[in-house]
This record gives C-alpha cells, structure tokens and sequence, in this order.
C-alpha cells in the first residue's frame, strides 16, 4: 500500500536555547544559526520528497503538544535536540513512547566530553540512536538517515 503524504513527514524538534544558536557558546555548538539549519534541512528535504517540519520552543509542554500532534498528522520520523530537557524531561520521553514515531537523537557538542551530569540522557534509551559532537552537520545526517527509512532505501 502506499505511504501516506504525511508518513513521509519528518519533525525536526529542537529544545530549549537553541533559539540562540550561532551566538551561543559558538565554540561548543557553532555558528550556524538556527534558521539557517533549518532551510538547509528543508532544502534538502524538499529534493527528496520528503516534507520537513520545525519547532524550537523553551517550553516543555509546547514540545510534549508537537509529539502529540505529530502522531495525530501521521508524521513518519522525528529528529530531536532536547537541549537541556535531555536530562530533566520525562514528559517529553513519555510523549515519544506513547506517540511510538522513531527519532534520532542530536547534540551538537559531544554531551560525553562534558560536565559528568551532561552524559546521562532520558531519550538515548528510547531513540533508535544518538548523533554527537558533530555540530550542525549531525542534523544533515539524521535527515539524510530519516529520509532513507520513509523511502525504504532498505539501509536505515
Ligand atoms: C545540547 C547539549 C546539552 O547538554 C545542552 O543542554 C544543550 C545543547 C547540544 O546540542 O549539544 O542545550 O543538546
């Protein structure tokens, strides 16, 4: 059967104070702003034939709102910067588990190589898997990942 148009939808979910990117401790997360990334991925995106669809909020409940939708629009695959939700929200994991749509998990900087506290994520357990410490470009990987599962390219 074919996939619906929305199936073929990718939700980029971006946590708090990454509003600021490109200003913020441009040395641990970059340069790149967040619109910026944001019409790259869409651009590429769109090449594909996939649509992509963003948020950024600081809020939490704004965020567990857009996982929830997103199960009501059949939106096929999340990529997520929880930010520092990483390790304080549990209602966003439980938003991920219930709605049952694969994400990614992305850090720009490697959460690893940091403060001991920053290691321990509440998603990683849950997401199909983690990119790091690879700025900006590990959003461009986890599209690229997302865009071959909804095609069923058979590697992701
Ligand atoms: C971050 C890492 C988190 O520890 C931090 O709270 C962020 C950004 C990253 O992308 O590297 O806000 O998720």
């Amino acid at each position: 059967m074919a996939k619906s148009i929305k199936s073929q939808s990718v939700l980029l979910l971006n946590g708090p104070n990454l509003n600021l990117l490109g200003t913020r401790e441009p040395h641990l997360y970059g340069r790149d702003t967040l619109p910026q990334i944001e019409r790259r991925l869409a651009a590429r995106a769109k090449a594909a034939g996939v649509k992509l669809e963003c948020l950024q909020t600081n809020h939490e409940g704004v965020a567990v709102d857009r996982v929830q939708q997103a199960k009501r629009e059949r939106i096929g695959f999340i990529i997520l910067n929880p930010a520092a939700f990483t390790y304080s929200s549990i209602a966003l994991r439980d938003a991920l588990t219930a709605v049952q749509i694969p994400f990614l998990e992305v850090h720009l900087s490697n959460i690893h190589a940091r403060e001991p506290w920053r290691a321990h994520s509440h998603f990683t357990a849950v997401a199909v898997g983690s990119i790091l410490g690879l700025g900006s470009s590990g959003y461009d990987l986890a599209l690229e990942y997302a865009i071959g599962r909804l095609k069923g390219s058979g590697r992701a």
